[in-house]
């Protein structure tokens, strides 16, 4: 069922946003930023006054969210009853608090279950998906038959988020940025359920120092090799 899938997980600020679709769109296909659904349900318990930490809360907020979330690479909106909150979810707040968020296990069934769905529904459509998040390989779609994990050293991909910070308007400092990423790496990789880490069938690609481009390139040649 879940053939035509791309499972692209890793770390943040290792280039797998920029990655994942420009790989959807050479390829024709679908995408899911997994990341974001997380990011949406931390912003909808935030907005309920909710304390992230407190997970039978965070639970009955995720339960009630109307979430929406496209499947076009080109456009990544992302809404909350309608409201579009594709900026707001890439907010300081959020960051700080979705590690806690998407550490709760009923939070990650419903999500997972959302996940597979969207798969679903859009592989009948156009075929491809490329998924990515954490936990894609191991956990949403374990069948993938191409499963990707993106590493980079700690330096570039604070570095590289900073950069997209700047550019999307937010303030931030290399430093600051890197003590951020590192305790959400920590945080991702150490919780109990579904931790960061490479499916073992995962092809791992070091992007530190490696281009979009080049890494792209390097991907569609294994799809081209796998037929
Ligand atoms: O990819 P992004 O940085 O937007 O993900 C935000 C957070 O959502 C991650 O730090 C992680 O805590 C969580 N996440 C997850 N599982 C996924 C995708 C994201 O736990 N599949």
């Amino acid at each position: 069922e879940l053939r035509g899938v791309v499972a692209m997980d890793g770390p943040s600020g290792t280039g797998k946003s920029t990655v994942a679709r420009g790989l959807a769109s050479a390829l024709g296909a679908g995408y899911l930023d997994t990341g974001a659904m997380y990011r949406a349900v931390t912003l909808a318990v935030l907005r309920a006054g909710t304390d992230p930490a407190d997970g039978a809360a965070v639970l009955r907020v995720a339960e009630g969210v109307d979430l929406g979330i496209g499947t076009d690479p080109a456009d990544r909106a992302v809404t909350l009853g309608g409201e579009d909150v594709s900026a707001e979810i890439r907010g300081p707040q959020v960051t700080a608090a979705v590690s806690a968020v998407s550490a709760v296990a009923g939070v990650r069934d419903l999500l997972v279950a959302r996940q597979r769905l969207v798969i679903s529904e859009t592989r009948a459509r156009s075929g491809g998906i490329v998924v990515e998040g954490r936990d894609i390989g191991t956990v949403v779609a374990p069948d993938a038959p191409l499963k990707v994990y993106l590493t980079a050293s700690a330096d570039a991909r604070a570095a590289r988020r900073s950069a997209q910070d700047a550019r999307e308007g937010r303030t931030s400092t290399v430093d600051a940025t890197r003590a951020d990423v590192e305790r959400r790496d920590t945080f991702d990789s150490t919780r109990a359920v579904s931790p960061l880490r490479p499916a073992v069938d995962a092809i791992e690609v070091d992007t530190t120092d490696l281009g979009v481009e080049a890494v792209l390139e390097r991907l569609l040649a294994v799809v081209r090799e796998r037929g």
